[in-house]
């Protein structure tokens, strides 16, 4: 009877562990992710990040924008970095990214870094894109966040969800109020986010039709970028998207209100819409911009992950393993 009562105590003691082990390698994305496995990983991401905006200040900006074009297509999964093959549809091709998204380099170097670092290849090109755009972020002087960690890599890309997803910039307010909401975000992570708009730079083509028809347009603003972008030709010259590309700060706002928004999209969140309220407050306010970043940075960040055994780490952000 005893020794019964020590088996049955056995075997559940042991059901219990396993059925935690296997929660546990399901939990979802937390930040101590990889903190046993490879505490150096974190150090080494924010050393490469600091190294490459050092060298050239628009790399935050592309870094950053890196990761909202990857979780917008089938999650915060790593797509984006997969080259063109006889199956990989790459999303590199797609309108919004085809000579336009950059950083690709740099996120390889993160990877062979870290991959050096841990001993071998740990960590996702999903979170290493992550923990990129929180970095840049920081370098640029924006705000700091705890990122989740522990997504996995996808095995497959889709161009054509690519060119579905991925909000344009000559969308009106309901149009990217839904694209956002299609991804699960509200109306005040499209007009924060959008906030990232105070780093980088956008190319003529994509604000040529803002600047010659257009009305609600500073005039003095719309005449100066004409002199960058031409009616036809100079479809890459580039303008800054706020008065100080490099620095993350409520720039971005101020121009919104003063109808300097670069972008139709970002005009269209301060145009008599409902969303005129939060630009005027965020142009007020710059801590509470930084708060709010950073709440849906890791919302965004939250976006369908490949989680479990599901998905792969990747050898090479690249290709699949
Ligand atoms: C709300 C809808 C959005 C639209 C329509 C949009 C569209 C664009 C466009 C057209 C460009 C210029 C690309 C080029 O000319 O090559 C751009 C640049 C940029 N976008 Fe967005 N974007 C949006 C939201 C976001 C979000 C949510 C983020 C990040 C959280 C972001 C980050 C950036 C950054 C940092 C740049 C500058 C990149 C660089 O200089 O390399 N954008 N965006």
């Amino acid at each position: 009877m005893k020794k019964m009562n020590i088996i049955s105590f056995l075997s559940l003691f042991l059901s219990l562990v396993f059925s935690i082990a296997t929660a546990s390698s399901d939990l979802g994305l937390y930040p101590g992710y990889y903190d046993r496995v490879c505490p150096e990983a974190l150090p080494t991401i924010k050393r490469v990040v600091e190294y490459a905006v050092a060298q050239e200040r628009r790399m935050g900006a592309s870094l950053l924008r890196l990761h909202f074009h990857d979780c917008f297509v089938n999650g915060c999964d790593a797509s984006i970095l997969l080259d063109q093959t006889s199956t990989i549809d790459s999303e590199k091709n797609a309108a919004p990214n085809a000579n336009s998204a950059r950083g690709f380099e740099v996120i390889d170097k993160i990877k062979l870094e870290v991959d050096k670092v841990c001993g071998r290849p740990v960590v996702s090109c999903a979170d290493i894109l992550t923990v990129a755009a929180r970095d840049s972020v920081v370098a640029l002087g924006g705000p700091s966040w705890n990122v989740k960690l522990g997504r996995r890599d996808s095995t497959t890309a889709s161009r054509t969800a690519a060119d579905a997803n991925i909000p344009s910039p000559f969308m009106d307010l309901p149009a990217l109020i839904k694209n956002f909401q299609d991804q699960g975000l509200d109306e005040e992570d499209l007009v924060v986010l959008s906030g990232a708009h105070t780093l980088g730079f956008a190319q003529c083509r994509t604000f040529r039709d803002r600047i010659y028809s257009d009305t609600n347009i500073d005039p003095a603003f719309a005449s100066h970028l004409r002199t960058i972008c031409p009616q036809v030709g100079s479809e890459s010259s580039l303008a800054p998207l706020d008065p100080t590309p490099g620095s993350f700060d409520v720039k971005y706002f101020t121009d919104l209100v003063s109808k300097k928004g670069l972008l139709r999209s970002d005009q269209a969140l301060f145009n008599g819409g409902k969303t005129d309220e939060l630009v005027s407050e965020y142009n007020g306010d710059q801590n509470e911009f930084f708060e709010d970043f950073a709440e849906s940075m890791i919302k965004m960040g939250d976006i369908k992950p490949l989680t479990g055994n599901r998905g792969q780490v990747r050898n090479n952000c690249r290709k699949v393993n």
